[in-house]
C-alpha cells in the first residue's frame, strides 16, 4: 500500500525510517511527503517547492493511506482536521498521531470515515504506540469504560524532574526538547493543553464524551517552582500532571491537574518519558497500560501498527 505523509518533523521522519526498515516484511511505499515550510516531495523524489494546498498534494500523490502528522493545535484541531477530511473525500484511509482532530471532532470524523468507506486510526495520539484504543477496540468486547486516570505528558515529567534537581523550568523544557518530545509550542505541555487534548481524545473515543480540550477542567504546571518541588520531595511527595475522567450525574467530568502524590504512587513512579494509563471499567475493574521510556520511535510504531491493521482490513495484503 502507498502512504502519503502530511508533516515530516520528529514523528514523520521516524515513521518514514521505520517503514524503510520494515519494507521487506511490510511492503508499504511512501507516495509523497508534504510540509509547511520545507516543501513537498512526490514518490521517492527530492523535496521541491510546497504544493499550493493539501488537496493538490493528495491529488498528485495517489495513495491508499494518508498519515496526518502535523503540529498540534489544541484550539480547534485545524488544519489537521481539514487534512483528514480532504483524505476522506478522496477515499483514503487515515492514520494520525495528531490528537487535535480526535480531541475536537471524533464523533463527526468517525461518521465521515464510515460514509466514505475508509478507516481512521489514531493509536499514537495518546501514550505513543502503546495499545490503548486498539486494545479497547480489539480486546475488551462488552466492556464499558467508566473513567480513566493517567500520567500522559512526558515533557511535564522531565521538567518536574529537572526542578527536583534544582534546575529551572526552562532548563527542563530544553532537556525535553532535545528528546524531540515537546510540542512545537512547549507552553501546550506546560499549561496542560497537551494533556487536555489527550484526555478529550480518550473521553471521546472510550466514553463517547463529545467534548473538546476547552471542556476539560485544566490547570498545568506553569506556577510550579523548583523550591516547591524540592520541599515536597523532602517529604516523600511528588508532583505529577494527572488526567482524570469520570461519569458523574451530570455527564462526564474530565480534569487535568498537577497533583501532589505519595512518591510511591504508581502515577508518580512512572518517570521521564514513561507513561501510565488506568482504565476504570465495569466488567474488568481497573486495568492499566504502561509505556516505559517511550519516544518518537514508539510514536512511529503506533502509526505503523495502524497502517498494518488497515492493510489487513482492506484485505489487500497478507501480513
Ligand atoms: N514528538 C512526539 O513525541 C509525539 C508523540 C505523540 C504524538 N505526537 C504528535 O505528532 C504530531 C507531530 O509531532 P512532531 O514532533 O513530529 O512535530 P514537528 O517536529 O513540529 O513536525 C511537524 C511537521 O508538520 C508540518 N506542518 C505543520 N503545519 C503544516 C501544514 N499546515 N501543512 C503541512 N505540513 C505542516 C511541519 O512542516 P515544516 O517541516 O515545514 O515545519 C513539520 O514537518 C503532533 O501533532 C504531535 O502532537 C508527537
Amino acid at each position: 500500500l502507498r502512504i502519503a505523509l502530511i508533516g515530516y518533523g520528529n514523528v514523520g521522519r521516524a515513521f518514514a525510517a521505520l517503514l524503510q526498515r520494515q519494507r521487506h516484511a511490510y511492503p508499504f511505499r511512501i507516495a509523497g511527503i508534504h510540509t509547511a515550510r520545507h516543501g513537498t516531495a512526490y514518490g521517492d523524489g527530492r523535496f521541491g517547492p510546497p504544493a499550493s494546498s493539501v488537496e493538490e498534494f493528495l491529488d498528485r500523490a495517489p495513495s491508499e493511506i494518508v498519515a496526518e502528522i502535523t503540529t498540534l493545535n489544541p484550539a480547534n484541531g485545524e488544519p489537521a482536521l481539514s487534512h483528514i477530511r480532504a483524505a476522506f473525500a478522496r477515499g483514503r484511509h487515515v492514520v494520525t498521531a495528531n490528537k487535535g482532530p480526535i480531541a475536537h471532532a471524533y464523533a463527526a470524523l468517525r461518521e465521515q470515515a464510515a460514509a466514505a468507506g475508509v478507516q481512521l486510526r489514531f493509536e499514537s495520539t495518546v501514550m505513543d504506540g502503546v495499545p490503548v484504543f486498539n486494545m479497547a477496540r480489539n480486546n475488551l468486547p462488552g466492556v464499558k469504560v467508566l473513567g480513566f486516570t493517567g500520567a500522559l505528558n512526558s515533557t511535564s515529567k522531565i521538567v518536574i524532574e529537572a526542578m527536583r534537581q534544582g534546575q529551572s523550568m526552562q532548563a527542563g523544557i530544553e532537556a525535553a526538547r532535545r528528546l524531540g518530545i515537546t510540542e512545537a509550542d512547549a507552553s501546550y505541555d506546560i499549561e496542560g493543553w497537551d494533556s487536555a487534548a489527550k484526555a478529550a481524545a480518550l473521553a471521546n473515543v472510550l466514553m463517547d464524551a463529545r467534548i473538546t480540550p476547552q471542556d476539560v477542567d485544566r490547570r498545568g504546571i506553569a506556577r510550579l517552582t523548583p523550591e516547591r518541588v524540592r520541599e515536597l520531595a523532602a517529604n516523600r511527595k511528588a508532583v505529577c500532571l494527572v488526567s482524570r475522567a469520570r461519569f458523574n450525574p451530570t455527564g462526564i467530568r474530565v480534569r487535568v491537574r498537577a497533583e501532589v502524590l505519595d512518591d510511591r504512587d504508581p502515577l508518580a513512579a512512572v518517570s521521564g518519558t514513561s507513561n501510565l494509563l488506568l482504565l476504570h471499567t465495569d466488567l474488568m475493574g481497573t486495568i492499566g497500560t504502561a509505556g516505559i521510556n517511550c519516544g518518537v520511535e514508539q510514536t512511529a510504531y503506533g502509526l505503523f501498527s495502524d497502517a498494518v491493521d488497515i492493510a489487513r482490513h482492506a484485505g489487500s495484503v497478507q501480513f
